[in-house]
């Protein structure tokens, strides 16, 4: 059985995020897939300190929710992950978890866990596509982070001028859980 983790960084609880993660789970659930779910705004997650405490333990030396992430984030084959866009940029809630990967790099006998497919939705109300697109390729081929991906794909859901546009267009409720199909689907080893 597939496990899939779902991450949203959206602060707007039953919005637009909402509505797109939960389309995707329900369809992941559907086709037999082990969904788990995280709400960054229910957690205490603190910014990176860059004290590279984690250099030789591979472990963050914060006690907050950022490693109960990284361990899903590992067992898992697939993340779809979810961020609102602001001021061009995926919201600083999904940014500070990234940034949290220091760990990751910084310990040189990091172990990683399988490769896996990761999906990212992107909502904005009139960011350029392909900006955005190139923004979340800018983080996921780097190196450090591309070693746990065997693909990628961004949906970015554009005009989202209310809470609910996600919820009311079928079209992207659609776009969503065909990404939870491919991301549940046995894939090949090449990122795109
Ligand atoms: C502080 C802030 C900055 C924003 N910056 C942008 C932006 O740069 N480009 C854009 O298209 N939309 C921008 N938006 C609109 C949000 O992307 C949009 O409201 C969000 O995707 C809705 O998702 P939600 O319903 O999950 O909150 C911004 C919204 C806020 C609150």
């Amino acid at each position: 059985m597939k496990k899939i983790l779902f991450l949203t960084s959206t602060p707007t609880i039953g919005g637009n995020g909402d509505a797109l993660i939960e389309a995707a789970m329900a369809e992941a659930e559907k086709l037999g897939a082990e969904a788990a779910r995280i709400d960054i705004r229910e957690r205490k997650i603190n910014f990176c300190r860059a004290c590279y405490g984690c250099s030789d333990t591979g472990v963050c030396v914060q006690q907050d929710d950022f490693m109960e992430i990284l361990h899903l984030a590992h067992e898992a084959d697939a993340i779809i992950a979810e961020a609102p866009i602001y001021y061009n940029c995926m919201a600083a809630q999904m940014l500070t978890v990234v940034n949290r990967l220091c760990c990751t790099f910084a310990c040189k006998s990091y172990q990683i866990g399988p490769k896996k497919k990761v999906g990212i939705f992107l909502t904005c109300t009139g960011s350029d596509v392909d900006e955005m697109n190139r923004h979340v390729s800018n983080i996921l081929t780097l190196p450090s982070v591309s070693r746990a991906i065997t693909e990628y794909r961004t949906e970015v859901f554009t005009k989202c001028i209310s809470g609910s546009t996600c919820n009311d267009t079928p079209e992207y409720l659609a776009r969503a859980k065909e990404v939870a199909r491919w991301a549940v689907e046995t894939g090949k080893s090449v990122a795109s």
